[in-house]
């Protein structure tokens, strides 16, 4: 346990940080830089817990990847090469690794059995079992298949025209790298955009792979070929200094390199709607991702309605936009958000305890938060839930609390931001 207790601040946030690089893309950079022909390099990775539990499991394979701070060197030899790792493979606590790696194994021509930690143990795995299983792949374990370990015999894999029943990027992530391996083309319907990064990723390493509004369409084209991947700035982690210099009265901060797919911005949106005072500057794209410096600053600001097509763009960023809300004047109502209940907590119960707890007027429902604003935040001992983003969230309400604010564990941080508390304090003068 590594409790922390956080006083009271009078200190207002100024200056500029460059958040760590994004999660979501650094995994795909591992896993497709694996996949191809050649020397990937990758700078600005984040080498949270996540992403490296990806990279440990290519190692298992037999990928040589070399890990410097933020930069990887992946030698590529192709998907051929693999080998048949001689251990189970662990994934911890990370989603992202478990359900995109399932539509890799599914493909690869070996056995493999994967775990992870109690909370990722009790995450569905049936969405993409599911669909994979309907490509023929073979995949057991417990809950029919439904939770992990799992193991999968792997083995040449059918096409399938899949319609996604979830909104998830890792379901119809784990769909199309099953694709990236079939014998036949693969394509898959949302109902919803979601993030699009392993298609972006795909592209930019030469796979065969096209987007028409919500259909994308892939086959298998037997090689991938190396390239240079920066990743920009993690926006799921800018967001809790976006909020943090929104609601701390004279904050002005500058946030740099920070990821701008569309598929993710969800949180600037509903910033502006607020009347944030925000200004994206220096945008340009690299390795086919939108990435630009943001500045905010501190204004009073107003509640909002979040719903329907916006929740998968800010899915990740619902906890501190949860604080937000109770720092801004009127009623903020978040529904059609129940994929909440399912990430590394259930994060509408973590939300409405931890920010209750410190004197917020906040209540659950079966999808969603209502949030009632403005209110005073006292103080208080609360609890992580072992959840990177709970434990972000409750260290950014002590900068607006009265009393002191102790989390029991903050760390489950170095899940997605191993360097947060370095550049809160960089940042707070
Ligand atoms: C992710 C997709 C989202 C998100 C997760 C990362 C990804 O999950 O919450 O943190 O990298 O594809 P879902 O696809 O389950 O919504």
């Amino acid at each position: 346990m590594n409790e922390r207790k956080l006083h009271p601040s009078q200190n207002v946030l100024s200056g500029e940080i460059e958040v760590p690089g994004d999660k979501s893309i650094s995994h795909r950079a591992v896993m497709i830089g694996s996949l191809a022909q050649g020397t990937t390099h990758v700078s600005h990775f984040l080498d949270g817990e996540d992403c490296m539990r990806t990279v440990k499991a290519f190692r298992s394979m037999g990928v040589s990847i070399e890990h410097k701070e933020t930069s990887l060197i992946i030698e590529g030899k192709g998907i051929a090469a693999l080998k048949e790792p001689k251990e189970p493979i662990y994934f911890g606590n990370s989603g992202t690794t478990a359900r995109l790696m399932l539509g890799l194994l599914a493909g690869f021509p070996f056995f493999t059995t994967v775990y992870g930690d109690p909370s990722l143990s009790n995450r569905p795995m049936d969405r993409v079992v599911s669909p994979l299983k309907q490509m023929d792949a073979i995949i057991d374990g417990r809950g029919d298949g439904n939770y992990l370990p799992l193991s999968i015999r792997g083995k040449m894999l059918n096409g399938i025209n899949y319609a996604l029943p979830v909104k998830s990027a890792q379901v119809k992530s784990a769909v199309l790298l099953a694709g990236l391996l079939a014998n036949e083309e693969t394509k898959v319907t949302e109902q919803t955009i979601t993030r699009n990064h392993t298609e972006n990723m795909l592209k930019a390493f030469g796979a065969d792979i096209t987007t028409d509004g919500l259909d994308t369409k892939i086959t298998n084209k037997k090689s991938l070929k190396a390239i240079d991947v920066y990743i920009p700035g993690d926006i799921s982690s800018a967001a809790f200094f976006l909020v943090a210099a929104a609601i701390v009265p004279g904050s002005n901060v500058k946030l740099k390199n920070v990821g701008l797919n569309q598929t993710r911005t969800g949180i600037i949106d509903v910033l502006n709607t607020m009347g944030a005072n925000m200004q994206v500057h220096n945008q340009q794209v690299s390795s086919g991702e939108l990435l630009g410096d943001i500045t905010i600053g501190h204004t009073a600001l107003h509640s909002t309605t979040i719903e329907g097509e916006v929740i998968p763009r800010l899915i990740d960023e619902i906890p501190i936009i949860a604080l937000l809300a109770t720092q801004v004047e009127g009623t903020t109502i978040i529904r059609n958000a129940a994929e909440l209940r399912v990430k590394e907590t259930d994060r509408i119960a973590a939300v409405v305890d931890v920010l209750s707890t410190l004197g917020a007027n906040l209540e659950a429902t079966t999808d969603g938060i209502i949030i009632y604003g403005k209110t005073t935040l006292t103080g208080g001992e609360v609890s992580s839930y072992n959840d990177h983003r709970i434990a972000m969230m409750a260290a950014i309400a002590s900068l607006v609390a009265e009393d002191d604010v102790t989390i029991d564990d903050v760390s489950s941080i170095a899940i997605s931001y191993p360097t947060f508390f370095d550049d809160l304090q960089t940042i707070l003068n």
